[in-house]
């Protein structure tokens, strides 16, 4: 039977495994925010992210989930006279697109099936055909297991559209795949940290342009918890807008110390050495739903090509090892599967959960 306080050890893509190092730091006896000690501890955790996310513009910390930087970008950056590109590749990008209509952004959407990447000519034979002041792109499309062509695609906005703000939702990418904020040139990026940053959930991280903050500056209705240029005031003090969840950037900026020892390119690296373990055996035993190019390496979702339960075949290992991996996302429930490989997770960890599903299977499940 289920029970929160004898919980299962986590490979569904977020919020994933947290080891007890990490759980520690929450556990710190908490900050005034407004006192010299946060500040130290903000001002070092921004400090450490942006030499994590390649940038010398603004990071900033958001007490709420990636969500609320959905509604951020578009709010901030976006006049109400201008339109948005808003490109989906799967459930988490269509949502964005949903999401910034409901702000009252008018949005255009180029959309592609679920599996399938955003190419940069696609992008370019839209942003020809109109006007465009924004462009939204997920870095990681994690109902679908697919990292879009990033390198590509900002290379062709460099060249073409330099004057079209890229935001891009790096949520489930983030620190688990290759990251170069100001080289890819792009204006807004954010992860929430309960993904491959390994902290549970309630905090966001975004990387914002100084181009992008200069633009907010003239948008009427930003709205005042997501302002960008609050944020930013605020962030010249080495403070938040409002009260931060500081347990949590406790342990960002334990994890931010671990990845910089680490070195960002050795994290990229253990990140793509679990995911061809992972994808090596999904290709013997199933297939993959991605074509591999475009395979992510912070999770894998692969083709139920052997029509086993995947609800049961969940169930039965959560029953007998107290561990539990991911359905398929929405409409790819039990025609597809998915196996996280992102935080601080080892390959041995997967071994364990591979071994346990290939039981099932034999099994009959
Ligand atoms: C790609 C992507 N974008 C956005 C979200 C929403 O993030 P949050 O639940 O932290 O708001 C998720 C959540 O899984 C995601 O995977």
């Amino acid at each position: 039977m289920a029970d929160w306080k004898n919980p299962p050890r986590l490979f569904i893509p977020g919020p994933v495994q947290v080891y007890d190092d990490v759980l520690r730091q929450l556990a710190r006896p908490t900050l005034g925010h407004r006192g010299k000690e946060y500040t130290q501890l903000h001002g070092d955790t921004v400090d450490m992210l942006k030499k994590i996310l390649f940038t010398e513009q603004n990071v900033f910390l958001s007490t709420s989930s990636a969500s609320g930087i959905w509604e951020a970008a578009v709010r901030n950056c976006l006049a109400p006279d201008e339109t948005l590109l808003a490109t989906g590749c799967g459930a988490f990008s269509d949502k964005w697109a949903s999401v910034a209509r409901q702000c009252g952004t008018n949005v255009d959407e180029l959309k592609v099936d679920w599996g399938k990447p955003i190419l940069p000519e696609m992008i370019d034979e839209k942003l020809a055909a109109g006007k465009y002041a924004a462009m939204t792109l997920v870095h990681n499309e994690t109902s679908t297991g697919l990292t879009n062509p990033i390198a590509d695609i900002s290379e062709m906005m460099k060249k073409k559209y330099p004057d079209v703000l890229v935001f891009v939702d790096s949520v489930s990418g983030m620190v688990g795949l290759p990251l170069k904020f100001d080289e890819l040139g792009w204006d807004v990026a954010f992860a929430s940290v309960q993904k491959a940053f390994a902290i549970p959930p309630g905090l966001a991280v975004a990387a914002v342009s100084s181009r992008a903050l200069e633009k907010s500056k003239a948008v009427p209705n930003r709205g005042y918890y997501f302002n960008f240029e609050l944020w930013a005031k605020s962030a010249e003090k080495s403070q938040t807008l409002v009260t931060p969840n500081i347990p949590h950037i406790m342990a960002l900026n334990y994890q931010c110390e671990k990845l910089l020892k680490e070195g960002m390119e050795n994290a990229w690296r253990r990140h793509k050495d679990m995911a061809d373990f992972v994808r090596t055996w999904a290709k013997e035993n199933f297939d993959l739903f991605c074509d591999e190019k475009y395979a992510s390496n912070t999770l894998t979702t692969i083709n139920n090509t052997k029509g086993i339960n995947v609800a049961e075949t969940i169930s039965a290992i959560q029953q007998k090892h107290n561990t539990i991996f991911g359905n398929g996302y929405g409409k790819l429930k039990e025609q597809t599967f998915r196996i996280a490989h992102m935080g601080d997770i080892t390959i041995h960890d997967l071994k364990d959960l591979l071994a346990w599903i290939e039981e099932e299977i034999t099994r009959g499940n």
